[in-house]
Order: C-alpha cells, then sequence, then structure tokens
C-alpha cells in the first residue's frame, strides 16, 4: 500500500505529514507494509529541506523529517500510489486536473479520512504563520495519520497489494 501526501510547496504540511504518518504506521500492525511519500504541487522548493519550523515542530514531537527534499507532483504519481492525500481543497482540484478520469476516485483530502468535526476540512497553509499555525497543522496532521491507520487496518485483505 503506498501513500502520498500533497501540499503546495512540499516544505510545511505535506512533509510534516509523512513524518507523522510513517510513525503511527511503524507503532502500528501496519508496521512495513505502508510506504509513505509526499509532494508539493508547486516547483518553487523543489530539492529544498522542510521549512525549519516544520523540522522544529516534528522534533519536538520526537519525529525527524529533516533529511525529505521537496519534490513536484506529477501524472506518474497516480500510478505509483493507492492514495493521493491532499491538505486542501485547492491542492486537490490541482491533483485531480492533472490526473486521467479513471485516477481521480484516488484523490481525497487528507482530513476525509477523520470522523466528526475534521471530516471534510482543510488543513490550512501555515506557511505565513508563525509557532500556532504549524502547531494546530501537526494536530490535526497527527489525528489524520491515526485516522489513517483505523482506516487502512479495516481494508480487506484483498486490496493489499504488498
Ligand atoms: P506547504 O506550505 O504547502 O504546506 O508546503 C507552503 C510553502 C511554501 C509556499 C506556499 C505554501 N510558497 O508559496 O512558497
Amino acid at each position: 500500500m503506498r501513500l502520498l501526501v500533497v501540499c503546495l510547496g512540499n516544505i510545511c504540511r505535506s512533509p510534516m505529514a509523512e513524518g507523522v504518518l510513517r510513525a503511527r504506521i511503524a507503532a502500528s500492525p501496519l508496521a512495513g507494509r505502508v510506504e509513505v511519500d509526499s509532494a508539493g504541487t508547486g516547483d518553487w522548493h523543489v530539492g529544498h529541506a522542510p521549512d525549519p519550523r516544520a523540522v522544529a515542530m516534528a522534533a519536538r514531537h520526537h519525529v525527524d523529517i529533516s533529511g525529505q527534499r521537496a519534490r513536484q507532483f506529477g501524472v506518474v504519481d497516480a500510478g505509483q500510489h493507492d492514495w493521493l492525500l491532499c491538505a486542501d481543497t485547492t491542492n486537490l482540484r490541482d491533483v485531480r486536473a492533472r490526473l486521467p478520469h479513471q485516477d481521480r476516485a484516488r484523490a481525497a483530502l487528507l482530513l476525509d479520512w477523520c470522523d466528526g468535526s475534521v471530516a471534510g476540512a482543510e488543513v490550512p497553509d501555515p506557511y505565513t504563520g508563525g509557532e500556532p499555525e504549524f502547531e494546530y497543522a501537526w494536530r490535526l496532521l497527527d489525528t489524520a495519520a491515526q485516522a489513517a491507520v483505523q482506516r487502512l487496518l479495516q481494508l480487506p485483505v484483498s486490496r493489499w497489494r504488498s
């Protein structure tokens, strides 16, 4: 099973999401069965490390994302991932616009996998904000990561390719 998290720049939300998803999966019965990657719809930061504020927020939660490098989302990603999980509705629209019709249903909002009040909500971009915005994004992403683990654990075995 392969998950791709997508945001705009691939230096704030999706690197934190990749980190917390990896951590939550590693601590679950899914360990070793799910691959996680991230990408951005924009190309401004390709090759860059995550924003230092994102690295610091992850480190505060005992997750090291400093080795990640930004890359741009491409059509090839659709064939390589089972789910394309987007941080906000603009990301989702941009991802779907680049996908062939038959792949569009595999693109979703990251928070759609959660129950309750955050279902269908967006992870706001913390880039122009400060530490509170990064902390809020982290909390949403961790909630989404825990929901993703629960959802994947309930998948029938037939859905698992590896
Ligand atoms: P992200 O945040 O999409 O969460 O990585 C952003 C990072 C950089 C820019 C926008 C959003 N930017 O315009 O450079």
